[in-house]
């Protein structure tokens, strides 16, 4: 062997080890995503898994269909991890789903009053699938399309970007919309979740996850013992069928006060015509401080296990849900009965029915615009 070969050979070796650390350290850092096939729909549509991970995060794994959250893993103080989120054992679970368990809701998430609304003097009518009123986007809204699914990779690991373009007139909404959402996970284990939107008509948009959390564990009884604080100091009143009468009422004095921690069940069944119209708490809260920056909006302790969820947004709202129409029917995951009050909701959004309350912060999206909105669902271990 010549001397500069041999030398080439050993810097070669000596090279090996740095590479391969050094690819794995790529690997490694940030966030990870792996695929695997779910299943197919009833028209052949192939539905994808995509599970993030990344050290100090929960594991959370998400399909196409609908965008669902399929479970996000947590452990508690002592390290043993539970599911945290409600869902299916399988696909067809999801595709006959009808509570919403951890979807992306639109075109509009929650309730449009009398399935119409008037938008640049066009009277635009949709689908009643809620009593009177639309409740998420009509019959076949977001979550039960196949959304397309694309894993990037950036300097911080791997995200997952899913597009979904919803044709003019579809469930009667106007314009040709194109929804993009970005799931990832952040260094401090908070799952990021980064909509956008253009359009190319004018059209309202309401868009929000819906997941079910019981930091317990997904099917572990009630949620009424979770404490919770929510950053609000007013709420939308409703009428007898969900829709805000259009006052932004104090919270002061209410079963609505969240400003402090308080059991949710302390007050659930509290005699209150609001509480009675929503068969507990199903209700619009004013986020304070200024919609457009991320900001704290609710924070849930689960004392026993020590899990905590905290959810900010940049959204105006937030729509607190505890499951009222839960009824033990469905079975979960892991088989166990989905009870009613068995888990809540905090879906960060625009306030129901904004297209028909001109006082409402708008969900009008116009061509040349983009819709953007960030939420951020971080689980830790409460201190
Ligand atoms: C609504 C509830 C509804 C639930 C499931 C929530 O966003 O406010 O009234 O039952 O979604 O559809």
């Amino acid at each position: 062997m010549t001397r500069s070969r041999r030398i080439l050979r050993l810097a070669l070796f000596g090279l090996t080890p740095i590479l391969c650390l050094g690819a794995e350290m790529t690997a490694q850092a940030g966030t990870r995503i792996e695929t695997k096939a779910f299943g197919k729909t009833s028209t052949g549509e192939s539905v994808e898994l995509f599970t993030l991970s990344r050290a100090g995060a929960p594991s959370v794994t998400i399909t196409n269909l609908g965008g669902y959250v399929v479970s996000m893993l947590a452990p508690d103080r002592a390290g043993h991890t539970a599911d945290v989120t409600l869902g299916y054992a399988s696909l067809p679970g999801y595709l006959a789903d009808n509570s919403y368990f951890g979807c992306l809701v639109g075109r509009y998430a929650n309730r449009i009053a009398k399935a119409a609304f008037t938008l640049d003097g066009k009277r635009y009518s949709l689908a009643a699938n809620n009593g009177p009123n639309t409740l998420h986007g009509g019959p076949t809204g977001f979550c039960r399309r196949v959304w397309a699914a694309k894993v990037k990779s950036g300097t911080d690991g791997d995200a997952l970007e899913l597009t979904y373009v919803s044709r003019d007139g579809e469930e009667g909404y106007p314009g040709t919309l194109t929804a993009t959402v970005v799931y990832s996970l952040r260094e401090d284990g908070g799952l990021v979740i980064d909509y956008s939107a253009t359009t190319d008509a004018p059209t309202v948009l309401n868009l929000t996850n819906h997941a079910y959390f019981n930091l317990a564990g997904e099917g572990e009884g009630t949620i009424l013992d979770h404490e919770l604080q929510l950053e609000a100091e007013a709420y939308t009143p409703v009428d007898a069928t969900l829709i805000p009468t259009g006052e932004l009422r104090s919270v002061a004095g209410t079963p609505f006060d969240f400003r402090k921690p308080v059991a949710i069940g302390a007050r659930i069944d509290a005699a209150d015509e609001q509480i009675r119209f929503g068969g507990g708490y199903d209700h619009n809260f004013v986020v304070r401080g200024a919609p457009g920056t991320l900001r704290l909006a609710a924070r849930a302790v689960e004392k026993k296990s020590g899990r905590q969820l905290e959810v900010f947004t940049t959204e105006p709202g937030v729509q607190f849900y505890t499951g009222n129409f839960l009824d033990g029917k469905t079975l979960g995951k892991a088989g166990k009965p989905y009870v009613k009050r068995g888990a809540f909701c905090l879906e960060t959004q625009h306030y129901p029915d904004s297209p028909n309350q001109p006082a409402f912060p708008s969900a009008v999206l116009r061509p040349g615009q983009v819709y953007r909105h960030t939420t951020v669902y971080r689980l830790s271990v409460a201190k």
